[in-house]
């Protein structure tokens, strides 16, 4: 029932004619006679003919690009193409007027450089075709995330937004305080004294729920989570953002490679989910990619149209490879031994940037690939030791375009080693005796990840920036709206 006045729905109705009304926002106004109208439903927009000289003229002027309007009429066969139907309108309310000079200089897209003047207009942005078209598929694919844990098995968990520990031990976090700024309580040693802050301790937004999230992994045997989190990294990147939203599951009794197939078969699922229901705003988003290719030069387009490139995911398997075979190829590949990395690679034991990472994945295999086994030393403090000593139960899946999408892990579940490894990297023990304690209690091989859903969203969509697939994106030096 709500939805029988949507533009979805209306274009596939048949001529009829009882009267009907719409609301919607105007699009186009062309000869005084074509109203495209869109109401947000669809990328399409349904054509209302205006015969102009049944109407006053006055009110004519106000159907302009950007008004809000109410139509009534009834749908026609339509003469144009590519519609069945247009509504021959009898009546028009203006519900809302758009300053017609305002509204040109962003409703104008897709040059690269209007989506950046794009973001400091809030209330246009998303009346763009290619916003709308971005969100919708963001919201989709959300839904799919739920759809896909919760017919798996998975109980959906609220992790705290608020939490005194640093998930990640990488120090990148947003402090939350009601201290006084200016005038902080001091310790005896002149350190400002949380313990007189509203928590009585440090407490910080989360970069992840993963710790809280395996200690109902261990009892609710799969769960997962979907939230924002946060980091204060200080990276101006079009990958990074300060608050981003990531989906972590956690499977009791999950080593790696189950770890791996099931990050594997959740992309496969999701990306398969926005192929079959988000084919509109897909067609318009390819079509808007291969606008912006074409003033790239030939080297730097893509192989694949972005449609190609999300059926080559759900098609092809995604290859796995271990972080010593990904430095040998590295070591030895083109671009590092000509000197055309940023960060040269010449010792195993080397953090891998995006240029190395995208390298393998578009250069060298030309598919998803999921690197394995990382050097404990550049890897988090939870990760399961291998019994080289050296390695540690890590993944990071990386995607075209992308890099890394996801990253996780088996968990160390052996107290002993996992105090040791704590201690010799000063995390502090009292802090997470909660987390250690689950270690002591019922412990077991875990694993699970954690999926940045912007650069999923990026990927499925297109998008260069992912600054362009979030509604408010926060990044250094921008917060306002
Ligand atoms: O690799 P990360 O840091 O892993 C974790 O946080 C683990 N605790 C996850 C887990 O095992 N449960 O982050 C996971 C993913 C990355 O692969 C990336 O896709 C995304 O989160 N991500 C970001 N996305 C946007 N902006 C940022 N600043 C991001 N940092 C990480
Ligand atoms: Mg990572």
């Amino acid at each position: 029932m709500m939805q029988k006045n949507r533009i979805i729905n209306l274009l596939e109705t048949k001529p009829s004619p009882i009267e009907i009304s719409i609301k919607g926002w105007v699009r186009a106004f062309r000869s005084n006679r074509f109203i495209s109208l869109n109401d947000g439903s669809t990328i399409k927009n349904l054509q209302c003919v205006v015969d102009f000289e049944n109407f006053d003229e006055n009110l004519l002027k106000k159907i302009t690009v950007g008004a809000a309007i109410h139509v009534y009429g009834n749908l026609t066969e339509s003469q144009g193409k590519g519609q069945k139907v247009e509504i021959q309108v009898s009546k028009v309310e203006v519900l809302g007027e758009a300053d017609p000079e305002e509204v040109k200089l962003t409703i104008i897209s897709p040059k690269r450089h209007s989506l950046e003047k794009l973001r400091e207009e809030a209330h246009l942005r998303i009346r763009t075709n290619t916003f709308s078209a971005v969100m919708r598929t963001r919201s989709k694919l959300s839904f799919a995330v739920h759809k896909y844990f919760q017919e798996n098995g998975f109980n959906y968990m609220h992790t705290p937004i608020i939490t005194g520990s640093d998930a990640e031990g990488a120090g990148e976090m947003f402090r939350v305080s009601t201290l006084d700024q200016k005038n902080p309580p001091l310790d005896e040693n002149g350190n400002i004294d949380y313990k007189k802050d509203f928590f009585e301790m440090e407490t910080n937004l989360t970069v992840s729920g993963q710790l809280e999230g395996e200690t109902y992994a261990m009892a609710l045997g799969k769960i997962y989570t979907f939230g924002p989190t946060f980091r204060a990294e200080n990276s101006n990147t079009s990958r990074h953002l300060a608050e981003f939203w990531m989906i972590e599951p956690e499977v009791a009794f999950n080593d790696l490679d189950q770890n791996m197939d099931l990050a594997e078969d959740f992309i496969k699922y999701v990306v398969n989910y926005a192929i079959e229901n988000c084919a509109d705003d897909l067609e318009f988003l390819e079509n808007r990619l291969l606008q912006e290719e074409k003033s790239k030069p030939q080297a730097e387009r893509s192989e694949m149209s972005l449609t190609e490139k999300l059926a080559f995911i759900g098609e092809n398997n995604f290859k796995r490879v271990s972080y010593t075979e990904a430095i040998d190829i590295l070591k030895n590949c083109k671009p590092n031994k000509k000197k055309k990395f940023k960060y040269l690679i010449t010792e195993w034991g080397a953090d891998l940037q995006s240029e190395h990472e995208r390298f393998l994945v578009e250069k060298h295999f030309k598919c998803p690939v999921i690197l394995f086994d990382y050097p404990a030393d550049i890897k988090a403090f939870y990760m399961r030791l291998n019994d080289d000593g050296k390695t540690v139960r890590a993944m990071d899946v990386l995607f075209p375009g992308i890099g890394e999408i996801v990253g996780g892990a088996q968990r160390e579940e052996r107290y002993d080693v996992l105090i040791q490894k704590m201690r010799a990297l000063d995390i502090d023990e009292k802090e997470l005796d909660w987390y250690l304690d689950l270690r002591k209690f019922g412990t077991a091989v875990h694993s699970g990840f954690g999926l940045g859903f912007e650069r999923l969203v990026q990927f499925v969509t297109g998008m260069g920036n992912i600054r362009d697939v979030i509604p408010y994106p926060r990044t250094p030096g921008n917060a306002s709206f």
